[in-house]
């Protein structure tokens, strides 16, 4: 891996449950983020996947500072950020952009495009000397494939993937090392999508960024991630390299997310089979015990409600080495040939339905 240019180790953030109105007495917690670890090597991109609610954006928070975690570490060049505040801290801030999921509602319809691009730079005002801003803006415009003539529209002048283009702009203003991008096309045309991920993958050549990019498709994240971060219910249960991750994927709750991605060549479709997974995500204030992907895991024993799996490579896999050897939070983490759905076999045996809802 690239040299780390973020570490984050232990990262929680739960969010207090309260009852009555006087006192607020604390009685439980939304544990959106509960003990994340992943490194983010410069230049490279990281991809976090995983369901609806199951703590994406709240670890994307985190890293930009938007929120504080309730535990954990953020290392940036190796200084833990959550410790600091302050000049300090506005300079980090610098370093590391957000670009958000909505391009409709995160700009401000009344700004016009000039001054939300060049809204960074009142912020940071050392970043750019007041003289040269309308330059920059223009330059950024044109880098993120905008007409810099359109400096004085608004954002209801754009389509949907000029907007998000704008957002991107208004990221790189500052010129930051890190760009956390949070569901950046999910709110896009299927067509648009691509012309935004081509986009960034180009930014990332040219201007050596690390990425965070994070979706709840995979298919997405595949063309431009590096490492692939798999999510449930607050934890990483998976991480790898894209090939380790999309084509040996050996933990249940990938192998059910992959069967989910569609395949165009249908015999391919069919040796693969689809896993249906039965049952909602449990609530994130009250997490199953043990494994917590165990209530909709088809291959769930005893031992998963007793002890958490630990995510790091399983002795098995370890021992035989390849791309099956990763990081996998699993009791009896398998790759799909070994375990898995059967390749080949008619359609009901093919949809494992987890134990209970
Ligand atoms: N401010 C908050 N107070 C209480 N609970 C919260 C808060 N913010 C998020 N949550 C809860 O934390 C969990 C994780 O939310 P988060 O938005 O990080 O998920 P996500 O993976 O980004 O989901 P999506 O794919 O829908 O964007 C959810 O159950 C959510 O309801
Ligand atoms: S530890 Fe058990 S419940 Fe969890 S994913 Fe593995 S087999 Fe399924
Ligand atoms: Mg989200």
């Amino acid at each position: 891996m690239a040299e780390p240019i973020v570490e984050v180790s232990g990262l929680v953030k739960h969010y207090p449950l309260t009852r009555g109105v006087v006192f607020g007495r604390q009685v439980g917690a939304v544990r959106a983020v509960d003990g994340v670890d992943f490194r983010l090597g410069r230049g490279e991109t990281l991809g976090i996947v995983g369901e609806s609610g199951c703590g994406k954006s709240t670890v994307a928070r985190m890293l930009v500072h938007l929120e504080r975690p309730t535990a954990g570490t953020i290392r940036y060049r190796g200084e833990d950020v959550t410790r600091l505040s302050g000049r300090a801290l506005k300079a980090v801030r610098r370093n590391i952009q957000m670009v958000f999921q909505d391009p409709y509602t995160s700009l401000n319809p009344r700004m016009t495009v000039g001054d939300i691009v060049g809204e960074p730079y009142d912020i940071h005002p050392e970043a750019a000397p007041r003289g040269d801003r309308r330059r920059r803006v223009r330059e950024l415009l044109e880098v993120v494939g905008l007409n810099p003539e359109h400096v004085n529209r608004y954002p209801h002048q754009f389509s949907g993937g000029q907007r998000q283009r704008i957002g991107i702009a208004r990221g790189l203003a500052l010129r930051p090392e890190v760009i956390v991008a949070d569901e950046p096309v999910s709110a896009l045309d299927v067509s648009v999508q691509a012309q935004v991920v081509n986009l960034m993958d180009r930014l990332q050549q040219e201007f050596g960024l690390a990425y965070v990019f994070i979706a709840h498709d995979l298919s997405i994240v595949r063309h431009l991630s590096d490492r692939v971060a798999v999510m449930y219910l607050g934890r990483i249960v998976e991480t790898g390299t894209d090939t380790e991750i999309y084509d040996h994927p050996t933990h249940p709750y990938t192998q059910a997310l992959l069967s989910a991605v569609p395949v165009p060549d249908p015999r391919a479709r069919e040796r693969r089979g689809r896993i249906i997974l039965s049952g909602d995500v449990p609530s994130p204030a009250d997490v199953p015990s043990g494994c917590r992907f165990r209530t909709r895991c088809w291959k769930a024993r005893e031992r998963c409600a007793v002890e958490v799996p630990a995510l790091a490579v399983p002795e098995g896999l370890r021992a035989a080495g390849g791309p099956a050897a990763h990081a996998s939070a699993c009791h009896f983490a398998q790759t799909v040939s070994a375990g898995g759905p059967a390749p080949g076999r008619a359609a009901p045996p093919q949809e494992h339905r987890g134990a209970s809802a």
